[in-house]
This record gives C-alpha cells, sequence and structure tokens, in this order.
C-alpha cells in the first residue's frame, strides 16, 4: 500500500462505515489475487522497430509502405482524415467510430519521395514517410504540422500484444488541448497526462490527474494550422507533452514534443487538419454527430445526493416556485433506491414516485434518475437474478464472477462490451420510464470498485466480450463507459421512440457524444474547483463531447456566498447547468445564501431562460456541425496568440464571449477580445478587438460581451422565439443562425439564416432563403445602436 493508496482507503472507510471499510479491504485482496494468475508475463520483451523500407504497394487513398520488420498502411480519406497503422492495423473493428470508416480519397496518391521515402499527396494534406519510417503530416503548402519518429514496440516472449512508444514533434508555437476532461486545462502544460480513467476517490483540484473521462485525442493549435489526432486504442497510457520555444527570429526555435507510451492495442491513429471549425467537423463525421439533448435538458437542473423524500423534493421545488426561480428537472441520487440498489426505489420515502414525477412535469419539471452500473450481488435482487440469466456479468480468467464493492456493498459489473447485455440493460430503463423519469446520470462507471489499496476499479484480467474477441479489461476499461451509454441510449430509443433519450455521464471515451453528455464529477468546492469546472467543459468540447458542466458550488464542503454566486453565474453560460453537492455538503439551494445572493442568482436563472433558444440553437448546430456550445476564444482565431493563451474565458457560439469571474473579491476583470466591436450586455458599452480591456464585473452579474453584428435568438416576455440583434460595425453585416424549438422529438427544423445591414441610420435585418430575402419570422430587437 502506498501513501496515496492509506490515504484513500482511510477517507473511504471514514466515508463508507466499518462493514463497506473492511469490504473494500477484501475487494482489494481479490483483485490482486486475480491480478496475480491471470494476467499473461511480460517477461522478456524484445524492442523491435520497423527497419528500412523495402518495397510499396499503393492502394486506395495511399497504400502500404512495408519495412524490414514491420508495414505502414496509410489512407487519406474522402472528409481530409488521414488514417494510418502500423503493423497491419486497420482502422476497423473500434469502439470511436461510428460507423464505417470515411472512404478512401481516389485523388490521394503514394508516389516516391526524396532519400528512399514515399509521401502521399492530397487535397489538404501531405505525409511524408522517412525511409526510417517517421512519418509527417504537412499542410499543401509544405508547412510541417506534425512528425512522428519511428515508433517502438515491446513484446513479450510468448506472443501476445505489444506495449508501444510513439515520440511526436509539432511546431515551436504549438499549444496542446483535450486529452478528455482535465482539470488543470484547458491548455495541456508540460507534463504527463494518464489515459485510464479514473475515479480519484474523493473531491478533486486542479492537481489531480487522470480523472473519470480520458481519450487519446489531442488537438493541436498552431499558426500554421490546427490538427487532431486520435491515436484508437483504449489501453492504459501516458502522454508526455512538451510545449516548444519560439526563437525570437533567431532561427533557434525547440520543437514542442509529445511522447505517448501506450500498454497495448493497435498503433494506429487518425489526423484531421485545418482550422478548429473543420477539424472538429472532421472529427463528429468520424466518430459521430453529437446527440441533441431534448430541450428541457438545456435549462437549469438541480440535484443534491440525499434529499430524503418525496417531501424534501417537494419543498426544493416549491422553494423554487415560491421565489419566481426557474426549475426545469430535479435529479435523484442513490439515495433515492432501495439500499442503494440500481434500478430500484425506496418505497417508504418515496411510496408514490409517478405522481410527484406527474405532478413536477406539469410544472414544467423533468425528473432525472442516477444510473450506477455495479448490480448488488444478491440472489433475490431483482436486476442480479436477470443479469446472472443472461450471463451479462464481468467474470475472471478463472470463469468466477468478479466481484466488486460499490455504494450497496458487494455487487457485479455488467459486461456492456457485449451486444446482448447492452440490449438486457438498455430494457432496464423501463422501470425508470414507469417510475416517471425522463432522463438518466450515468455514475460511477470507470467502472468504480472501492478497495482499500491498489486500483479502485476492477482486475485487469478480468474478461471482457470486446463485441465476441474477446479480452480482458486491459483493454475494455476505458471503454466501459461508452459501451454503458450506448446501452443506456440505444435501450431507451426503443422505449420510449418518440423522444430524444437524455443521458449523461461521468466517465467515457471518444465517440461519447453518440449517446450524450457529461459532468465534472466530484470538483471540490473552492476557487481552484471553479476553475477547473471550465477547463474540464472546454477541453472534452475540444474533444467532440460538447454537453458537459460541473456541479455547481463543488461538490463537497460548502462554498462562501460569493464562491457559490460566481459558480452559478458561470454555469448559467455552460450547457449543463445542475447544481448538485454530496450528501454530506452545506445546502446548494439559491435561497441559503442571503437576499443579495439570491437576487443575482434569479437574474442568472432568468437569463439562462432568456437564452434557452440560443442554447437549443447551439446543440443542433453541434449535431450538425461538431462545433461545441462553449469554445476557446482562440476559435475563429487560432493564430491570435494572446488568445490562445486566454483560459479564462469563453465564447458561447458564435454570438457571446462570456467572462466568468474565477477569483475571490473581484469587481472588474481583464477581458482579451478577439477582432472586431464587442458590446458589454449589461451596459451597452462598445469595445474594439483584438485587445486587451478592463470591464465591470459587480457581484450582480458577470462580463458577458455581444459580437457587433450578432443575431440570436431568445425567448421574448411572452415566451416567443425573438431574435436579439447587436448593430454590426458600420459598413459591415452581420448574420446569425437560428433553430426554432421543435419539442423533445425527431423533428428536423430547418436553420434559419438572418443578415443584419445598415439601411442609412437604421439596422435592417432579413432572412436569407433560396430565392431572396424575406421578412424575418419573428419579432425583432435591434441593440447597441445607441451605445456606440
Ligand atoms: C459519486 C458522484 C456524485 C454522486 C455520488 C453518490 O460521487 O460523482 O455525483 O452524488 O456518487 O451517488
Amino acid at each position: 500500500m502506498n501513501g496515496r493508496d492509506l490515504v484513500r482507503s482511510v477517507r473511504m472507510v471514514g466515508s463508507v462505515g466499518a462493514a463497506q471499510g473492511l469490504r473494500t479491504v477484501r475487494a482489494a485482496w481479490r483483485r490482486r489475487r486475480a491480478d496475480a494468475t491471470g494476467l499473461p508475463s511480460r517477461k522478456g520483451e524484445r524492442a523491435r522497430v520497423p527497419g528500412l523500407v523495402q518495397d510499396v504497394e499503393p492502394g486506395p487513398g495511399g497504400g502500404v509502405i512495408r519495412f524490414s520488420r514491420s508495414e505502414l498502411r496509410i489512407t487519406v480519406t474522402v472528409s481530409g482524415a488521414v488514417f494510418w497503422g502500423w503493423d497491419g492495423a486497420g482502422p476497423e473493428p473500434s469502439y470511436a467510430l461510428s460507423g464505417r470508416s470515411p472512404e478512401p480519397d481516389p485523388r490521394a496518391v503514394l508516389e516516391p519521395d526524396k532519400d528512399g521515402g514515399w509521401r502521399v499527396v492530397a487535397e489538404r494534406v501531405t505525409v511524408v514517410v522517412s525511409r526510417h519510417g517517421a512519418v509527417e503530416v504537412c499542410t499543401p503548402g509544405g508547412v510541417m504540422l506534425r512528425r512522428d519518429l519511428p515508433p517502438r514496440w515491446w513484446e513479450p516472449d510468448g506472443g501476445g500484444g505489444a506495449r508501444w512508444m510513439q515520440r511526436s514533434e509539432v511546431a515551436a508555437d504549438a499549444r496542446f488541448f483535450g486529452l478528455g476532461a482535465r482539470a488543470s486545462g484547458p491548455r495541456l502544460r508540460d507534463g504527463t497526462y494518464r489515459l485510464w480513467n479514473t475515479d480519484p476517490g474523493g473531491a478533486f483540484g486542479p492537481g489531480d490527474d487522470p480523472l473519470y473521462l480520458t481519450m487519446p485525442v489531442q488537438l493541436v493549435v498552431a499558426d500554421a494550422a490546427t490538427h487532431l489526432v486520435f491515436h484508437d486504442t483504449s489501453w492504459d497510457g501516458r502522454v508526455t507533452l512538451r510545449e516548444g520555444e519560439e526563437g525570437a527570429g533567431s532561427g533557434h526555435d525547440r520543437a514542442g514534443t509529445c511522447e505517448l507510451r501506450m500498454d497495448g492495442g493497435p498503433l494506429r491513429c487518425w489526423v484531421m487538419v485545418g482550422t478548429p471549425a473543420r477539424v472538429l467537423l472532421a472529427w463528429a463525421s468520424l466518430t459521430g454527430a453529437p446527440a441533441l439533448p431534448p430541450a428541457w435538458a438545456l435549462g437549469h437542473h438541480h440535484a443534491r445526493w440525499g434529499f430524503g423524500t418525496e417531501q424534501e423534493v417537494r419543498r426544493i421545488v416549491a422553494g423554487y416556485q415560491e421565489r419566481g426561480l426557474p426549475l426545469d428537472a430535479v435529479h435523484l441520487d442513490i439515495d433515492h433506491y432501495d439500499a442503494h440498489q440500481v434500478f430500484t426505489v425506496d418505497e417508504e420515502r418515496f411510496p408514490k414516485l409517478p405522481v410527484l414525477a406527474d405532478e413536477l412535469r406539469r410544472h414544467g419539471i423533468r425528473l432525472v434518475s442516477i444510473v450506477d452500473p455495479a448490480v448488488k450481488a444478491l440472489p433475490g435482487n431483482a436486476v442480479y437474478d436477470g443479469g446472472t440469466a443472461e450471463d451479462a456479468f464481468v467474470r475472471d480468467a478463472s470463469g468466477r464472477l468478479v466481484r466488486g464493492v460499490v455504494w450497496p456493498g458487494d455487487a457485479v459489473y455488467p459486461d456492456f462490451t457485449h451486444a446482448r447485455v447492452r440490449q438486457w440493460w438498455g430494457g432496464l430503463y423501463a422501470e425508470r420510464l414507469a417510475q416517471g423519469f425522463s432522463g438518466f446520470w450515468h455514475d460511477m462507471n470507470e467502472p468504480t470498485s472501492f478497495v482499500a489499496f491498489g486500483e479502485s476499479t476492477l482486475p485487469r484480467s478480468a474478461r471482457h466480450a470486446l463485441e465476441g474477441r474477446g479480452g480482458d479489461h486491459r483493454e475494455a476499461h476505458n471503454v466501459y463507459a461508452l459501451c454503458m451509454a450506448r446501452a443506456g441510449y440505444e435501450g431507451l430509443r426503443e422505449l420510449m421512440p418518440e423522444e430524444r433519450p437524455f443521458v449523461f455521464s461521468r466517465s467515457g471515451w471518444a465517440g461519447m457524444q453518440r449517446y450524450g453528455g457529461s459532468w465534472s464529477g466530484d470538483v471540490a468546492t473552492g476557487w481552484p474547483g471553479l476553475r477547473a469546472s471550465l477547463s474540464l467543459v472546454m477541453g472534452l468540447g475540444l474533444c467532440g463531447v460538447p454537453y458537459s458542466g460541473p456541479d455547481v458550488g463543488g461538490f463537497a464542503g460548502s462554498p462562501s456566498p460569493e464562491l457559490y454566486l460566481r459558480w452559478f453565474q458561470l454555469a448559467a453560460y455552460l450547457p449543463l447547468f445542475r447544481t448538485h453537492a454530496s450528501i454530506r455538503a452545506g445546502r446548494r439551494e439559491p435561497w441559503e445564501f442571503g437576499e443579495e445572493v439570491l437576487e443575482h442568482a434569479r437574474v442568472a436563472l432568468l437569463e439562462r431562460r432568456r437564452l434557452l433558444p440560443y442554447f437549443l440553437t447551439l446543440a443542433h448546430l453541434a449535431r450538425r456541425t461538431g462545433a461545441p456550445y462553449v469554445r476557446p476564444v482562440w476559435w475563429g482565431a487560432p493564430r491570435d496568440r494572446a488568445l490562445r493563451d486566454c483560459e479564462d474565458a469563453f465564447l458561447l457560439g458564435d454570438c457571446l464571449l462570456v467572462a466568468p469571474i474565477l477569483d475571490p473579491g473581484a469587481d472588474r476583470r481583464a477581458v482579451q477580445l478577439p477582432r472586431g466591436w464587442w458590446y458589454d450586455t449589461a451596459t451597452g458599452r462598445a469595445y474594439e478587438g483584438p485587445g486587451r480591456v478592463l470591464v465591470d464585473a459587480p457581484l450582480s452579474r458577470i462580463p458577458v460581451l455581444a459580437r457587433a453584428g450578432a443575431v440570436l435568438p431568445v425567448r421574448g416576455a411572452d415566451g416567443g422565439l425573438e431574435l436579439e440583434v447587436w448593430a454590426p460595425a458600420h459598413g459591415r453585416a452581420g448574420r446569425g443562425l437560428v433553430v426554432a424549438e421543435a419539442g423533445d422529438g425527431w423533428d428536423e427544423p430547418e436553420i434559419e439564416r438572418y443578415v443584419a445591414r445598415w439601411e442609412g441610420t437604421r439596422v435592417v435585418v432579413e432572412r436569407e432563403g433560396e430565392d431572396g430575402v424575406y421578412e424575418p419570422s419573428h419579432p425583432v430587437r435591434v441593440r447597441g445602436l445607441a451605445e456606440r
């Protein structure tokens, strides 16, 4: 047991009680024993490199290049994405890809390069392969974006999967983002980041890594272009990043470097090159369009572990209603289960859940249920019995059920990497729907098992179906939650085909967005936790998962009124806007922090409600283009160095720039503006970018700036849709896209396109159609006219 383990196990026993504490000790021993015998040995590993180029075999979109000790397959696809795989690796099978891999681009050809190397030339990229097996990705103009040095493998004597290592270089000016949800970003500083989904076992802060949702996806932003690189292997790994240094014109630039060490899996990767928008579009077309949340999920959610009873839920809801505070969803945590068992209800404390759900729904409030994957290992528990009959639970190498410990005590784990198990599990949501739930909150799915020492997950030797290929937890661990999300999502599609499912999950992997979003997990209450919240949401968005948000106020402890309010104000502009806290934490209702906080929280809630049509538009655009709602300020100008290094503000779609307060005691802050005119939406004052301006941020609000020319859909006083138009700069036109609400079903509303332009001293707004321009379909309010 090391120091960290000890701290964790003390924490764990403290939080779960003595009987549970003893179970965690037994679970840890079981885990250790299983791995002592169930894993192949790595003795006598031999290192290998590709060797020298021998011959090539051109094929569609590129071809195969053979080296003396390996071969490299390169394919440029019609979407512009480049695939390459060593040692015979192809794009499939893959948990990340949404379907079959895209068609090869017939115009991309393999041709000889200098010094015995080869290259594939395509419209948007050139890939150059040296005779030793280094792979360079260049812009069509020949500027190098990334150079992957020849990889290295270590193969165990008796065969079996090889570990591998890949070193790469990027431009000296490049910045790294992504790798899933990281607390210390969004810009990933020099350091090592692990690729192994992990429950930190308590509230986390910016220094904790890895967390629940990792993925081998990097977005690399440089002057020459942005590129996304995805190493498609789910095994445990480590990424060591080091930013480069520019020699200020001296010609002595130092390249940025990335070293990836993986414990196994194919050495294959995808690279997409272009602007950030183009790269995310290519990524979404490869891994799937983000699921569109139902409209109500874009409102305000109130959650708490430990509501206790139906009466308590009613009391909280009444508290919102009496004070005129908008509320769209209430989440029930594990305490509404019968003895913490998934898909059950404590009939004593929640005797009439469907009645409560109905009542809430009549007031426009939905109920969301937590769903934990671990099933109490207890004959008589219907889920356990059903799963046993289906042979649904993970077994160890000798065929015994793997038992871990979670909230209900000793528990077993469905193997979601099996289609039959997903089908069975998806059917269980019928019980939840019958209880009146509308949405689902997947938790503890790294998967987590409380252990007194060692890793708080399943043994690495635990067996998984892996879609029939067979394998162990080393490969299945990181995709466990992704497959659980798939099970839930597909089950719900069958059970309530007329409504879009709402699923969000603590853990996940590349491709997660197809089924839903995420939330930031147990973020520590404190100003660093607030900052980490923004990092997690932004980083995940850049990996293609656009819908997420933090626990407002932090998970544990009690925030000061100021911290709570600043968190609330930030989250009002994040896709998932949810207050949540631990059973042992202080209250989180907006009225628990004094009159002043209540008034300002009300303003934030009402503004969120007013912006709902804009959020819905962003959700539709995310689904169609892969662009996250929350974007770094450099999104449209990745060459602007000051923007590239700005981490404390974000763009909400094209129209708004949100500058949250992340430090105590602040009543104004500096904001780094992209090019163009920006209006402070509170004062109407206009600022010209690019540049840095000081903006007021009294306790009553955080700075939100609107781009001159923005056309954004908002909810008018009568509840109907209105267009809020911010006057374009003189002589310029503004534009905006609007997707009007069409319910929670599958209708495909059309995208309305608007133009705003000056006509004399007036701003005229028109809707663009295929055959001309029309009067807008909604009332228009132009702002920012007088202010300039
Ligand atoms: C985990 C979740 C948290 C939840 C708790 C109890 O810690 O991250 O959100 O409240 O479990 O279910």
